[in-house]
Order: C-alpha cells, then sequence, then structure tokens
C-alpha cells in the first residue's frame, strides 16, 4: 500500500489524481481524508491530512504505522517556495527545508528523512507578504494554466512511479520542460 499525504497545491495534486485514477476519497480516519483504490494494478491510498498543515505528520505518523507502509513506499507531496512556480521536483530522500508540514512528518516519522516526496514550486512571496497568505492566494490566468500543466505532470509521474519505480519517475519529472518551453 503506498500512501500519499498532502498540503494546498499538494491537495490539488492529489485531488487530480484522485479524479483521473478514478480514486473517491470517502472516507475520514487518522485525522485525514482518505481514498483507497488502484493505479494499474498497485493498491494505493491517497490521504490529506485535515490537521493544521504543521501537524501533518500526526495523520501521516499514524498511518504509516497502522498499515505498516515502508517509507520508501510513501510519497509527500507539497508546496515550496524555494522551487520556481509550478515546477515540479521528484526525490528520494531529504530533509523539511524549513516546511513546517515536512518538519512535522518527519517528527512523526521518528526523525527519519527516507521517504520520497514530491515539491510543487510556488516561488517566493514577493515583498514582505505572509508565506501562508502568498501559498493560498488566488492565481492569475497564467499561472493557472501553468499549474493545470503542472498537475498534468504530476499525475503522469505518480502513475510512473507505482508501475516502473522511482527512478523512472524521478527522470520524468525531473527533465520535464515547463509549460512556456513547450508552447
Ligand atoms: C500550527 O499552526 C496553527 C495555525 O496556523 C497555529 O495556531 C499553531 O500555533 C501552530 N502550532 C505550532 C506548534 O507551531
Ligand atoms: C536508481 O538510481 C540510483 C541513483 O542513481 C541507483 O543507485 C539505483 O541503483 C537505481 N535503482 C534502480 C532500481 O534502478
Amino acid at each position: 500500500m503506498n500512501a500519499l499525504a498532502i498540503m494546498s497545491v499538494g491537495f490539488e495534486m492529489l485531488d487530480a489524481v484522485a479524479e483521473v485514477e478514478g480514486i473517491s476519497m470517502s472516507s475520514a480516519s487518522f485525522k485525514a481524508l482518505i481514498g483507497k483504490g488502484f493505479i494499474g494494478d498497485v493498491p494505493v491510498m491517497l490521504a490529506k491530512p485535515q490537521t493544521f498543515m504543521n501537524a501533518s505528520g500526526e495523520s501521516v505518523g499514524a498511518i504509516v504505522s497502522y498499515y505498516k507502509i515502508p517509507l520508501k513506499q510513501v510519497l509527500v507531496i507539497f508546496d515550496d517556495l524555494d522551487l520556481p512556480f509550478a515546477k515540479l521536483r521528484m526525490l528520494p530522500k531529504g530533509g523539511h527545508g524549513g516546511h513546517n508540514g515536512m518538519r512535522s512528518i518527519i517528527d512523526h516519522l521518528k526523525g527519519s528523512r527516507d521517504f520520497p516526496r514530491l515539491r510543487i514550486g510556488i516561488g517566493r512571496p514577493p515583498g514582505k507578504m505572509d508565506a501562508a497568505n502568498f501559498v493560498m492566494r488566488p492565481f492569475n490566468k497564467q499561472e493557472r494554466e501553468e499549474l493545470d500543466f503542472t498537475m498534468q505532470v504530476g499525475v503522469d509521474a505518480i502513475r510512473i512511479l507505482l508501475l516502473e519505480g522511482f527512478n523512472k519517475s524521478a527522470t520524468f519529472v525531473n527533465t520535464n520542460k515547463p509549460l512556456e518551453q513547450i508552447g
């Protein structure tokens, strides 16, 4: 079983996966909205923690320990201020990079950082704008188009991750061209 946990544009990515793969986010447990289904023939569990973002680990930690999910089979999807807007990065492990949700997840996985993550770039807020407001702001038309494209790439990447393995997916994501270089 694979768990995908998430926040904000992360939630949007997870909703896109659920829709494309026909998985209904129909139950609530472990302080999360949960959807169970299959991607290809791989059983998958999608989770959107309903805790405060900075307490996401309470949900992720509980799911991982209850189902005894190997950490290599967990994918955490989250927004990242350090990546340019709409850019994706798939990494096999890493630190929290100052992200309070990731900090909480690592804490609740007993300090382990060895789980894959898909980072979705949102860029840096302009001037003195608060990061939390920036993450949740409405997107303009061009940003919306870029993000829609990013969501499609992410859905494909998750399918590749489950069916062909981490390395194939990482290569697909990390060498993917952003929308403006294609159109
Ligand atoms: C977590 O976030 C909530 C809401 O933003 C805040 O009220 C709370 O103080 C934060 N908790 C910690 C431990 O930072
Ligand atoms: C994935 O890539 C890593 C680093 O390049 C390599 O060490 C590892 O053997 C690869 N795994 C598979 C299953 O190909």
